[in-house]
């Protein structure tokens, strides 16, 4: 497997120099690249569907490539299976290339003409297809998980059991398998990160922490304040500060009783603080990463107030919002931020992430605002954006309710994205698929570095 060789070795290079392909040469030769090969000397050889290409890249140059950014499709291989439910990046050279799936072998259309009389099936897209596909890193941190329960290596707790006696349970297969996940995961250790956002994040949260066989731990004042679960055995911690909305005070005629403090400033001191000990990942500062989010409660916010001040009886959700309310709420995105940066300062990645949408087709005109203006804010203050939102627009039926989207195969997805940007952040490199270069065991990590690499070329990836 190609991981194996990337792990770094000791007393070979730190840094694996990953080819500098211009994105015009991926887009001509490589769209069928199966198998990268990475010299000691950091000689990248591409092998392709059609055509083979060598390159020698300096230490510097790196290929970026979000496949979370591209056009594409959500695909869901087996309902039942929904770990295996991936992002289907298009990628350039689709539609041009002699392309295994779409053209025959004289390069005509495999299917010139629709069939009228025939059922479309759920084929499952052409390996080469799914061989470029996002790693699935959540699919291998759970069977990690699962393998070290079997073999009593942890408790139900997720702790290491020290003598875990001699694994009786376990094949001599899957504790080779336990090495290998161990070794291809060891990035995940000792990891913090901060979710600022609505519930939406809290349930990913949440499920994210139930398949590691964690329930999060709900803070002193409630879920809608703070949760946070931590994995003991990777000592892997995920928070999620609940906001509500961005708005400065708490009105009379705010909708919802028991939430007793509303604006940031105030729930940041009560709520969030205090649990900022957690937050702190090994380079003594700042989270690993921090994704933030706000949307819905402002929609809510601005449809109430007008309620309220108008003094009209229904939710009028489907009212586009003005300009005053915008530009209200883009400063105080802005001034969210800036609280991150005061608390953390500006040496790890903030992500933004792409509002999601109410399930009911009526009602999201106010959302398609906030989530545009959003989008302004983040570039102008070079933020990066998490396109989840983008993502998973239409999946009304993965919904649990109004706007919660269930546990299931988009929370998969949503998992799979985070922990891409928290490999990205640690230096790994994954393009199309291939894991070009992964993280330094050793360490330090400089998350920001790492993150800069590819940050202006992500920045200019087309919405
Ligand atoms: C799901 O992924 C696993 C692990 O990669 C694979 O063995 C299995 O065949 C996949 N299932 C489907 C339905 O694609
Ligand atoms: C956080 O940790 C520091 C240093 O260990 C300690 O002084 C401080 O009281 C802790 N804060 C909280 C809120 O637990
Ligand atoms: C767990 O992670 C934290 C934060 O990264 C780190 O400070 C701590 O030393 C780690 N604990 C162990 C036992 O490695």
């Amino acid at each position: 497997m190609v991981f194996r060789q990337l792990i770094r070795r000791p007393g070979t290079f730190t840094r694996l120099s990953v080819v500098a392909i211009s994105l015009a040469t991926v887009v001509s030769f490589t769209y069928f690249a199966a198998t990268y090969l990475v010299a000691r000397d950091g000689t990248v050889s591409i092998s392709t569907y059609s055509s083979s290409l060598t390159s020698t890249g300096s230490k510097d140059d790196t290929t970026c490539l979000n496949p979370y950014a591209q056009k594409g499709f959500v695909w869901f291989s087996d309902k039942r299976d929904e770990s295996n439910t991936t992002w289907v990046p298009f990628y350039s050279g689709l539609l041009n290339q002699k392309y295994a799936a779409a053209w025959n072998e004289d390069g005509g259309p495999v299917e010139p003409v629709f069939n009228a009389d025939e059922v479309y099936s759920d084929d499952q897209p052409p390996s080469e297809v799914l061989g470029a596909t996002p790693h699935k890193w959540m699919q291998e941190i759970e069977r990690l998980h699962l393998l070290l329960l079997k073999g009593s290596m942890i408790d139900e707790d997720g702790i290491r059991i020290d003598h875990p006696g001699k694994n009786t349970e376990l094949t001599v297969d899957e504790q080779s398998e336990i090495k290998e996940l161990e070794q291809r995961l060891y990035w995940v250790k000792d990891r913090r990160i901060v979710i600022l956002s609505d519930s939406v994040e809290r349930y990913q949260h949440a499920f994210l922490c139930g398949r590691l066989g964690q329930a999060p731990v709900i803070g002193p004042y409630g879920a809608q304040t703070t949760t946070w679960c931590h994995v003991p055995y990777l000592n892997f911690t995920v928070l999620h500060w609940h906001l509500s909305s961005t708005t400065t005070s708490r009105p009379d005629w705010w909708w919802l009783s028991e939430m007793k403090v509303v604006p940031i400033e105030e729930r940041w001191e009560k709520y969030y603080l205090p649990t900022v000990n957690l937050t702190i990942g090994v380079n003594g500062k700042s989270p690993d990463m921090v994704i933030f989010q706000s949307s819905l409660w402002d929609h809510r916010m601005f449809t109430e107030s007008r309620r309220a001040n108008k003094h009209e009886h229904g939710l009028d959700l489907h009212r586009p919002l003005n300009w005053r309310e915008l530009r209200f709420y883009m400063q105080r995105i802005r001034y969210i931020v800036g609280l991150f940066r005061e608390l953390y300062g500006d040496d790890f990645p903030l992500l933004y992430r792409a509002t999601t949408l109410r399930r009911e087709k009526f009602g999201n005109v106010g959302l398609y605002d906030l989530g545009r203006a959003a989008r302004f804010v983040s570039h102008e203050l070079d933020l990066e954006i998490m396109e989840f939102g983008q993502l998973v627009q239409g999946y009304e039926q993965f919904y649990f309710d109004i706007v919660h989207i269930g546990k299931g195969p988009l929370s998969v997805l949503w998992a799979n994205m985070m922990f891409w940007y928290l490999f990205r952040a640690l230096g790994g490199v994954e393009v199309k698929g291939q894991l070009l270069r992964m993280p330094d065991e050793s360490g330090p990590y400089n998350l920001i570095d790492n993150w800069n690499v590819c940050h202006d070329v992500y920045m200019n990836d087309p919405k």
